[in-house]
């Protein structure tokens, strides 16, 4: 937890950004930090977290992050846009360097003074020097019993190839029991689907983190804890009501948490119902305009027919019944489905049924 001044808004809404109280995750790393123990070969090394946006992914990879770092372990943080390879490379060889054995490098294969490619694939001379600068770097650190944890945010939009060599490098550095840790994070379907497709076999045994929704009372209890150093208390039955308002989905529980902090801030006093409802409907206001814009903003005219057709059903919805809806063909339907389950928007759940993976979405397209 970070420490904060006490009377200063503590809410974060904000992607990737640190919560005050991280709620609903106890326990979600220990097999990591066990693992960080062992060094190399540990199940939890090697971990996948999936779920919707704003579920909490990123923030997840920062606290394992933190745990690593406090072991004295290298860190290297990683989006997984075009060449990250390269980025991981120029890390790494930083790092190695820092740890005061001289440029490294400098005697390995493939890259100059200006360092790895960062383009998809690298060079076949540079890939040879991508692994050895990683074994050089691992072995100072195995002398020094920590090692290096590698994060990977946002694999769904990886490039395959690319993956997929970093998957070889570090299948490689395993079986050479060199102490080396690699987490991703990504959007659930999308996700499954690459590692159905093949991409790295061995990428399939990483412990796979689904994260959920919080349970609304625990964001009840952290929310009267934090709000107890608000100069004025504010009603439990208030609180319940916010709290209830999030869905216990986290992006929601910063969002509402922020802005009636911000309203007791100004009012100086008790807050009563109706400020309570200015206040939420704020913070939903802006979940709309943040996470459900954004998430259509890429999506055709056709994906969005597609939602629409959904929409008119409360559950999930069966994709016989969108075909029908639309008038299109199954193959299609089929298509168009797959495209909405890669960008997160839905996800299927059982047999030919689908249902909206953000919460808020079905009202949103109703109303778009
Ligand atoms: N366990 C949690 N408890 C409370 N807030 C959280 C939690 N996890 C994430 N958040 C908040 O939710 C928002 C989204 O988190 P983020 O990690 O960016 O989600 P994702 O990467 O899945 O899209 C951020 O504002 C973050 O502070
Ligand atoms: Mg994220």
């Amino acid at each position: 937890m970070v420490e904060r001044n006490p009377t200063q808004n503590p809410f974060r809404p904000t992607a990737g950004a640190e919560p005050p109280q991280l709620i609903g995750r106890a326990g979600l790393l220990d097999e990591f930090a066990y693992g960080l123990q062992i060094r190399s070969g540990a199940p939890g090394l090697l971990t996948i977290f999936t779920g919707a946006r704003g579920i909490g992914k990123t923030v997840m990879l920062g606290e394992a992050e933190d745990i690593a770092r406090a072991q004295g372990w290298v860190v290297v943080s990683e989006t997984a846009t075009t060449g990250f390879l390269g980025r991981i490379g120029e890390a790494m060889r930083a790092a190695a360097e820092e740890l005061g054995h001289g440029p490294a490098g400098r005697r390995i294969t493939g890259i100059g003074a200006a360092g790895f490619s960062i383009t998809s694939q690298l060079p076949p001379a540079q890939q040879l020097g991508w692994r050895q600068l990683g074994e050089q770097l691992l072995r100072l650190l195995d002398e020094k019993r920590t090692g290096l944890v590698i994060t990977l945010d946002e694999i769904h939009g990886a490039n395959r190839d690319e993956l997929a060599q970093l998957a070889a490098f570090v299948q490689h550095f395993i079986r050479d029991g060199l102490p080396i840790a690699l987490l991703f994070a990504g959007l659930p379907a999308a996700v499954s689907d690459l590692l159905n497709e093949g991409v790295a076999t061995f990428l399939r045994r990483a412990d796979r983190i689904d994260l959920h929704a919080a349970a609304i009372r625990d964001v009840e209890v952290s929310y009267a804890e934090t709000f107890a150093s608000l100069e004025y208390p504010v009603d439990p039955g208030l609180i319940r009501k916010a709290a209830e308002s999030t869905g216990g989905y986290p992006f929601l529980i910063q969002l509402v948490g922020y802005h009636l902090w911000q309203l007791a801030e100004v009012k100086q006093g008790l807050l009563s119902e109706a400020d309570i409802d200015l206040a939420l409907a704020a913070a939903h206001q802006r979940n709309t305009r943040v996470v459900l814009a954004a998430a259509l903003a890429t999506v055709s005219p056709k994906d969005l027919e597609f939602l629409r057709a959904m929409s008119q059903d409360d559950g999930p919805s069966n994709t016989a019944d969108i075909g029908r809806r639309l008038g299109d063909a199954k193959n299609t339907v089929g298509n168009y489905r797959a495209r909405l389950i890669d960008a997160g928007l839905v996800q299927p759940v059982g047999r030919g049924l689908l249902e909206f993976a953000i919460p808020g979405l079905r009202e949103y397209v109703r109303e778009t």
